[in-house]
């Protein structure tokens, strides 16, 4: 088992290039499903998610390329299964994407049911609402879901919360239904909208992606085509964070500014300089002062993927800072970590209450999730001695080279195989 060993660093300084984003890249890799003939599909980071993805496209039927300069191409014009593998789904909550195209496509799609996570329960009511609505037959039972339709109907399905990966799954199920699909209370995720920019290049016709409402016209076939995959929001913000932290500098390259708006405003606050240029944030750290408190929200409010990072950020801050956590039930499972490197952190219902003091001690610990993972990075960065944390296979499935491209800036990081 691999870890992952962070030293004291400096203030970061230098420049860091951001990947293509994990949360875009694996509902549009599903969309390809949808696709009549070979997709071609730029910016894609090289992460364990997208590499089982691809696993789960080629059993599947689909002929996928190795990923090869951030490109990788997909093919789904031969016979496509109904019925996705358990091993796989299993792997990665995401594999659930590939039910709304494999019902478009096919009709039919037999998939096991995934199961909770650290995060949280995390239910596929909605998902089973949406295809429902459009007529699907939906039947339940030894641990699998399957959906029937002889043919999708259009319709106005109502969002009880605005799910990224409702939305994304109803959106990809009505591209080929007849009529009109109206998704209300849909997510507004940037994600959202590279899915339906992938899916109109295709040929569908999807409008308001980034709204509320979303609006499907359902077109009798979908095409092929090249798309390149938008910045990784998340990746982009766990580095400013780290910037902040540390008192660094750092330009950070290949971003969306305007998909990092909490993330801005809230460091903005704490007292560091953020300059906002094209597709590209200069961030300085050197005057980070007090505390601030968060609540995470769907888009655009502040990013649950961000609140463990951002909670090793108010270990450091003086003052007290809380954090709301309002999108998932159980993500707070960083804390115990954090306070074992001595952060003095207490949980309150669905708030942490963060007392800052900035002295941290590195420690052992395991990264519980992937952002959590990021968070316990973070906080060795500025920890004294040796952080040691295990479970980093959480940490590969959505930072590519993290290790890289912090020691690129002056971090003191390291993999470690264990024996
Ligand atoms: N929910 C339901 N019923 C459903 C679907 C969701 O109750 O049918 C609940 C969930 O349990 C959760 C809340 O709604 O409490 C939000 O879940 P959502 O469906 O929006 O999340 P997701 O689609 O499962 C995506 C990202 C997550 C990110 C969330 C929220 C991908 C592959 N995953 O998950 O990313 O946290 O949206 O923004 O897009 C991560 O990258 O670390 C990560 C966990």
């Amino acid at each position: 088992m691999a870890k992952i060993l962070v030293e004291k660093s400096g203030p970061l300084s230098g420049t860091i290039k951001i990947n293509g984003a994990k949360n875009a890249v694996l509902p549009i890799l599903a969309a390809t499903l949808l696709a009549s003939d070979k997709c071609v599909l730029e910016e894609i980071p090289n992460l364990r998610d997208v590499s089982v993805m691809g696993e789960l496209l080629t059993a599947l039927g689909a002929k996928v390329s190795p990923l090869k300069d951030g490109c990788m191409e997909v093919d789904p014009s031969g016979e496509i299964l109904g019925e996705a593998p358990y091993e796989l789904i299993q792997k990665m909550r995401a594999s659930f994407f590939v039910m709304g195209p494999l019902l478009a496509k096919n009709g039919v799609a037999r998939i096991s049911m995934p199961g909770g996570c650290a995060i949280g329960a995390r239910p596929i009511d909605l998902h089973l609402k949406g295809f429902s609505a459009l007529g699907a037959e939906i039947e339940l039972g030894h641990g699998f879901v399957e959906a029937r339709a002889e043919k999708l109907v259009g319709t106005t399905i109502y969002l009880d919360f605005p799910s990224v990966g409702a939305t994304e799954n109803i959106m990809m199920a009505a591209t080929m239904a007849e009529g009109t699909t109206i998704i209300e209370n849909a997510a507004e995720e940037p994600e959202i909208i590279d899915l339906a920019n992938f899916l109109n290049k295709l040929g569908a016709n999807v409008k308001g992606a980034g709204t509320d409402t979303i609006k499907i016209v359902g077109v009798e076939s979908l095409g092929s085509t090249v798309h390149a995959v938008i910045p990784d929001r998340i990746e982009t913000g766990t580095y400013m964070i780290a910037a902040a932290m540390t008192r660094g500098n750092l330009m950070i390259e290949n971003v969306v500014p305007s998909h990092l708006k909490p993330i801005i405003a809230k460091l903005r606050e704490c007292g560091v300089e953020i300059e906002e240029g094209d597709d590209y944030l200069r961030v300085d750290g050197k005057n980070l002062t007090g505390s601030v408190d968060i609540t995470t929200l769907p888009y655009p409010g502040f990013p649950t993927d961000l609140q463990a990072q951002f909670m090793s950020l108010l270990t450091v801050t003086e003052g007290t800072g809380i954090v709301s956590e309002t999108v998932f039930e159980n993500r707070f499972m960083h804390v115990s970590e954090l306070n074992r490197m001595g952060a003095n952190i207490k949980i309150e219902g669905h708030s942490a209450v963060v007392q800052g003091h900035g002295n941290l001690q590195g420690a052992q610990v395991k990264a519980t999730d992937l952002r959590a993972g990021a968070a316990l990075i973070l906080a060795g960065l500025v920890a004294d001695g040796v952080t040691e944390i295990g479970d980093i296979y959480h940490i590969d499935r959505g930072y590519v080279a993290i290790e890289e491209k912090l020691r690129g800036v002056g971090a003191n990081i390291r993999r470690v195989e264990e024996e």
